[in-house]
């Protein structure tokens, strides 16, 4: 097949994944990355279409529960917010949290995770959340500064939209994009940087995603994480291998590294500056 070919085959295939409504939002970049590499992989156009979305399910589609309904959890967000209370403003974000695997998990910690991990790190002025899910929505439990900015990058474009309106609410400065953080790194300048539970999932695609991010993201410090279970909810030895896992692609670096166990997330903290 000539080189012509292979492309129009791959315009197809982005073409025909988009309009399924379960991936027509995501970053079309994606689906081209992980379209190329299925149409390599597969025996035909047909099993390479299913190989990808299969792909975006594990790494994106799986996580989410479809009842986000976005719109009716601004307005509660509005609502809270318009209340002044701090308490019932962390209540409808912990909902929102809920619609997404990956913060779900984290709510019955998140009351000592961020304290635990950001507090010698402060004064905290600007943060980047890499493939954030819904964790933006964590914003009222971190020690930001009151002019703090917040980037956030996933690849879905409602989730990003909601993200916008969101943080728009909140006394910071927040700013959420659709972006294939495969393609292009985010490089802000920021006093933390957030890799929650996104280097394995990232691996899937790109063998080289962590090391390359590491080393990409620009921030005095690295948080980043593991899941200490699996989706299926099976722990495989999964804090041996991940702890291996980090300090491999640490192996040639000097940075700091700080780790800390919760009950559903191992994570580090990672000074790459050294003053
Ligand atoms: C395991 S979840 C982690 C979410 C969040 N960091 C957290 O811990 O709550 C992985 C996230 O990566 C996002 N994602 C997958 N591939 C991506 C890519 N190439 N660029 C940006 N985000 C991506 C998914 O949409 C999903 O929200």
């Amino acid at each position: 097949m000539s080189e012509l070919d292979d492309l129009s085959l791959l315009e197809r295939l982005v073409q025909e994944v988009l309009t399924s409504p379960k991936y027509r939002d995501i970053s079309p970049a994606l689906v081209h990355t992980i379209g190329m590499q299925e149409l390599t992989r597969r025996r035909n156009f047909k099993e390479a279409v299913k190989a990808t979305k299969n792909k975006l399910h594990q790494v994106a589609g799986a996580y989410l529960d479809g009842r986000e309904s976005y719109p009716d959890r601004l307005i509660e967000l509005q609502a809270a917010i318009q209340t002044g209370d701090a308490h019932i403003l962390r209540q409808v974000c912990k909902k929102v949290m809920s619609h997404h695997a990956s913060t779900r998990e984290r709510l019955p910690i998140l009351d000592q995770f961020y304290s635990t991990l950001l507090s010698d790190l402060t004064p905290i002025s600007s943060i980047l959340d890499i493939a954030c899910g819904l964790n933006p929505l964590a914003i009222p439990w971190l020690p930001l500064t009151s002019d703090a900015t917040y980037y956030a990058y996933d690849i879905y474009q409602p989730m990003i939209d909601f993200l916008n309106a969101y943080m728009s609410l909140l006394p910071i400065k927040g700013r959420a994009q659709r972006r294939d953080v495969l393609q292009s790194c985010p490089t802000e300048r920021v006093d933390v940087a957030f890799l929650l539970k996104t280097i394995p999932c990232l691996e899937q695609i790109d063998r080289k995603a962590g090391y390359n991010l590491l080393r990409t993201i620009n921030a005095r410090y690295l948080i980043v994480s593991f899941p200490v279970h699996s989706l299926g909810g099976y722990n495989k030895g999964m804090l041996t291998h991940y702890t291996t896992h980090l300090h491999r692609l640490l192996e040639d670096t000097q940075w700091e590294v700080h780790n800390e166990v919760f009950a559903t997330e191992l994570a580090f903290i990672i000074k790459k500056d050294a003053h």
